[in-house]
């Protein structure tokens, strides 16, 4: 979070699901989770800057090339989740303030990425601080289960975590070296609600556990992550798209240390052996047009 004059500018990292196993439904319908996550150096940025008024005003620059036919909702209803936040923290604090808020995309939507998420959870770090609300960690914790499952794992800018429940109880796990991927952004994407109804057709789970996850990162062994990668939700995205099963199949024919789905998709990832070997693997996908295709490390 940077000071520029008068403005608050803040970075929002995107995410990818290292491993993630779904473990039933709750009682309220939401799906119980155990996920892995890790922050990786592709970002959204926010600009807050004073307005005279008590409105929240949101401007929203470079929504990503491919990111189908579908735009950020920008009317000031419940849908995008950056005034969701703005208003969810007036409401809660009885604050008058206002904000002219400036988003600029980079992570694309529909994606698996967090970009939304990560979006929320800045927009609350960063009007907590502009207002001078002096809200607390627990606090603004409590309102950011209320915005979306990922929503907390953003809040606290861990490098990676388990997190469980919803996806809302985070719990930091270090990280002990870089990590090096690349991922492919399809011109699809998906609905996070739909790939989790399409896994209740059939509940498959995968005998791994997210431990194994936890103690690769520690260990920072890639043989190790290798073997740990998993993710519940692919079939299912897979029976609703596709064309996901053949970019996972074309990413597993790159000689890569591993790859997955992230979240509920449509993104997958390649882990590589370092960076030089990132751009690589990059250079030969971006030639095949399979989407946007990123180089990313892991990091806040
Ligand atoms: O939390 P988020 O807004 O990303 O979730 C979108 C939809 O995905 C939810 O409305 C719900 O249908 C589904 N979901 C779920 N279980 C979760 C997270 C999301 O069923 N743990």
């Amino acid at each position: 979070m940077a000071q520029q004059g008068t403005s608050l500018c803040v970075l929002a990292p995107a995410k990818l699901n290292l491993s993630l196993a779904v473990l039933g439904r709750g009682p309220d319908g939401f799906h119980l989770l155990e996920t892995v996550m890790l922050s990786i150096r592709l970002y959204d940025s926010l600009r807050v800057s004073p307005l005279e008024t008590n409105l929240i005003e949101l401007i929203c620059r470079g929504v990503p090339r491919g990111a189908n036919s579908k735009s950020i909702p920008l009317a000031a209803d419940d849908k995008n989740l950056v005034l969701r936040a703005a208003h969810l923290l007036k409401s809660h604090t009885g604050s008058q303030s206002g904000a002219a808020i400036e988003l600029t995309k980079r992570i694309p939507m529909e994606a698996g990425l967090g970009g939304g998420s990560s979006d929320a959870a800045a927009t609350l770090v960063a009007l907590n601080r502009f207002w001078k609300l002096g809200l607390t960690s627990p606090e603004l914790h409590s309102l950011a289960a209320q915005l979306g499952s990922d929503v907390n794992f953003f809040l606290d800018s861990h490098i990676a975590a388990e997190c469980i429940g919803r996806g809302e109880q985070v719990t930091p796990v270090p990280v002990s070296r870089p990590l090096h991927f690349v991922i492919v952004k399809p011109p699809f994407g998906l609905s996070t609600g739909n790939v989790f109804r399409q896994w209740g057709t059939n509940q498959q789970s995968s005998p791994l556990s997210v431990q194994q996850t936890v103690d690769a990162l520690k260990t920072g062994r890639l043989d190790q992550l290798a073997q740990a990668t998993f993710n519940d939700l692919t079939a299912p995205a897979a029976t609703i798209e596709p064309k996901l099963a053949e970019l996972l199949s074309r990413l597993q024919r790159e000689n890569v240390v591993a790859s997955g789905m992230s979240g509920s998709g449509s993104s997958c990832f390649a882990l590589c052996r370092n960076s030089a070997h990132a751009r690589t693997v990059a250079g030969r996908l971006r030639q095949l047009r399979l989407g946007q295709v990123f180089a990313v490390s892991s990091g806040v």
